[in-house]
C-alpha cells in the first residue's frame, strides 16, 4: 500500500509522519517512511539544489524537471522495491505536489507537466492520498513561529501559495474520491492526528 501526504507549507505534513509510522509498526505493520524531494543519495543531492536559497536564479522548468529527477529515483530504488515486498510505503509528498506547485504554483503548462510526471513516475499511483489542508497564512507562520528549516521554496509571496492551495483542490474535484481524502488542518495537531490513523486504519486491507 502506498500513502501520500500532501499539503501546503506549515499542514503538518512531515510532523505527523513519524507519529503515523510508530502506530501502524505497533500493528504489526510493515512501514516504510519517505519524503520528497529526497529519500535516495541521489535524491537528497538534488533536494540541495533545490531548496537552496542561493540559487534564485533557477527557472520554473528547471525546477520541475530537478523535481522529477528525484523522483524517478525514489520510485525505481526505494518505493517500488518496498511495494513488491509487501510494505506499506508512505511519503511525505509525491507527484501531486509538482501539479500543485510547479503547475499551479508557477503557472506552467499542466499537461506537460503531467507528462513529465507520468515519465518520472512510470505511472505509479499511490492507493490512498491525504490532502492536509489549512489557510495559506496558518501554514506559513506555523513554521516560521516554530523556527522551521527555511527554504528556497519557503521564499514565495503568499499569492504563491494561494495557488498551490487552490491547485490541490482542484485536484481533489477532478478526481473521483477513491484516492483523496482532505483533513482540515486548521485543527489541534491531536486531532488531525487520530483522524490520520483513522482514515489509513480503514484503507488498509
Ligand atoms: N494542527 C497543528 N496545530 C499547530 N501546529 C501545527 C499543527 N500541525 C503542524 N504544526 C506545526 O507546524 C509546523 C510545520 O509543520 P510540518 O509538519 O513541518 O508541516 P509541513 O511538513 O506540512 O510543512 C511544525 O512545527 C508543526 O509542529
Ligand atoms: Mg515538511
Amino acid at each position: 500500500m502506498f500513502i501520500t501526504l500532501e499539503g501546503p507549507e506549515g499542514s503538518g505534513k512531515t510532523s505527523h509522519i513519524p507519529y503515523l509510522v510508530e502506530y501502524l509498526r505497533e500493528k504489526g505493520h510493515v512501514v516504510f517512511p519517505t519524503r520528497e524531494p529526497g529519500g535516495t543519495s541521489i535524491g537528497e543531492q538534488v533536494r540541495d539544489i533545490l531548496h537552496d536559497l542561493k540559487n534564485v536564479e533557477m527557472h520554473p522548468h528547471t525546477e520541475t524537471l530537478l523535481y522529477q529527477a528525484a523522483r524517478a529515483q525514489i520510485v525505481e530504488q526505494v518505493i517500488k522495491p518496498r511495494l513488491s515486498a509487501g510494505e506499506i510505503v508512505i511519503s511525505d509528498r509525491y507527484f501531486d505536489s509538482t501539479i500543485a506547485y510547479q503547475g499551479y504554483g508557477h503557472k506552467q503548462d499542466l499537461e506537460q507537466v503531467r507528462a513529465l510526471v507520468k515519465y518520472a513516475t512510470g505511472g505509479l499511483m499511490p492507493d490512498l492520498t491525504i490532502l492536509l489542508d489549512v489557510d495559506v497564512e496558518v501554514g506559513l507562520r506555523r513554521k516560521k513561529q516554530n523556527g522551521d528549516e527555511w527554504n528556497r521554496m519557503d521564499a514565495h509571496e503568499v499569492a504563491f501559495y494561494q495557488r498551490v492551495r487552490n491547485g490541490y483542490l482542484e485536484l481533489v474535484k477532478a478526481e473521483p474520491p477513491l484516492r483523496w481524502v482532505v483533513v482540515d488542518s486548521s485543527q489541534k495537531w491531536d486531532d488531525v492526528q487520530s483522524e490520520l490513523r483513522k482514515i489509513i486504519e480503514g484503507k488498509i486491507p
